[in-house]
């Protein structure tokens, strides 16, 4: 049997492609390890449920820091684990025709260990046919940009994901600029629990902090206050407490990575050939991943770079959905391919 399959391998979450089938799974990138045997007891979204709550003897490994495996063994017990849950257990394929997106900031040993992990989640006499391709390309076309070799119409697409948040500026298929930074949506979580530690006594787990982002959290004032009751551990009677924090106080908190978001894709803005600036104030920038869903991320971009700005639809799966029109379209993965061996 025949597969062809897109995979982001995300800091957070982890998306799969199936052609003719679509998406078929997308579940948190962290695996729960039992370190007294070594063995893994829960992956993906079981595992991300058990986060604040185990005994000491469970860990819970992230195994992709940054786009790039931190974890070899658990990042490819985690993609087989994927991989049989979405494919069916025990499923066997001859031929299969892969495609991984990778960070472009990712090394050439960091690629290789995405290439070894993916390819080790299937039985030896699969062939496998795998291909890498560099995500701001898929996720630009997952958004639904222009994409050919000859649209020379310049576009901008900003990925902001759990760990990284990548800026590209594309025109006839190709990145002609980009850069990126190790910000993404779990540093707002962290500053939402050292704010929350600081400045009210309260301790709080990385889940209820990346919750009240995602209710309370904003970078941007929008006029419309938000409020989170917290619980945790408060630290000066030891005992559980609870606070009331408003998205304004969180403005402060957030507000370095945010300036490090908006940084990045102002030096890509800055320098860019005049026409392509043209195209781009004109088709203004679109924002994906995860992250660019953080309350007041698109209006605090446009009031900087002056540039229009929106979120792609799905903007969670947009480099998921590239891949998929990759895999259905082979003019597109000859134009990427091209890309990759010119540049
Ligand atoms: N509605 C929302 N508001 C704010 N943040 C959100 C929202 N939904 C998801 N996120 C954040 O998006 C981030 C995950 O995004 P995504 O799945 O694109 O990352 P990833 O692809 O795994 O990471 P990377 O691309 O950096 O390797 C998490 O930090 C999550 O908290
Ligand atoms: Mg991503």
């Amino acid at each position: 049997m025949a597969l062809d399959i897109g995979i982001d391998l995300g800091t957070s979450n982890t998306t799969v492609f199936v052609k003719g089938k679509g998406i078929v799974l997308s579940e948190p990138t962290c695996v729960a390890v039992n370190l007294n045997s070594g063995k893994p007891v829960a992956v993906g979204t079981a595992a991300e449920r058990l986060i604040g709550r185990t005994p000491e003897s469970i860990q819970i490994v992230r195994p992709v820091r940054g786009g790039a495996i931190a974890d070899f063994e658990i990042a490819e017990f985690l993609l087989k684990y994927f991989l049989s849950k979405s494919l069916g257990l025990g499923a066997r394929f001859g031929n299969v025709k892969m495609l991984l997106s990778v960070h472009t900031d990712v090394t050439e040993v960091e690629q290789l260990a995405v290439l070894e992990a993916a390819k080790s989640a299937f039985g030896k006499t699969t062939r496998i046919k795998p291909r890498l391709i560099e995500s701001p390309l898929v996720a630009a076309i997952g958004a639904g940009l222009p994409f050919t070799e000859d649209g020379a119409e310049g576009s901008m697409i900003i990925d902001v994901g759990g760990g990284t948040t990548e800026v590209a500026v594309i025109s006839m298929g190709s990145i002609i600029a980009g850069d990126s930074v190790k910000v993404g949506g779990e540093n707002f979580d962290v500053q939402t629990s050292g704010f929350i530690k600081n400045e009210h006594n309260l301790l709080i787990g990385e889940k209820t902090a990346e919750t009240v982002k995602i209710k309370t959290g904003t970078v941007f004032p929008k006029g419309e206050e938000k409020y989170s009751d917290i619980s945790g551990r408060d630290m000066l009677s030891g005992l559980p407490g609870n606070v009331r924090i408003s998205s304004s106080e969180l403005i402060d908190a957030y507000k370095d990575s945010a300036i490090q978001i908006i940084d990045c894709a102002k030096r890509v803005l800055d320098g860019l050939p005049p026409e392509i600036s043209a195209d781009i104030i004109r088709n203004g920038i679109t924002m994906c991943g995860g992250g660019s869903l953080l309350s007041g991320l698109t209006e605090f971009m446009r009031t900087e770079t002056n540039v229009p700005v929106r979120v792609a639809e799905g903007a969670q799966y947009c480099v998921a959905e590239g891949l998929g029109r990759c895999l259905r379209d082979p003019a597109l993965r000859r134009l990427i391919n091209t890309n990759r061996n010119s540049g």
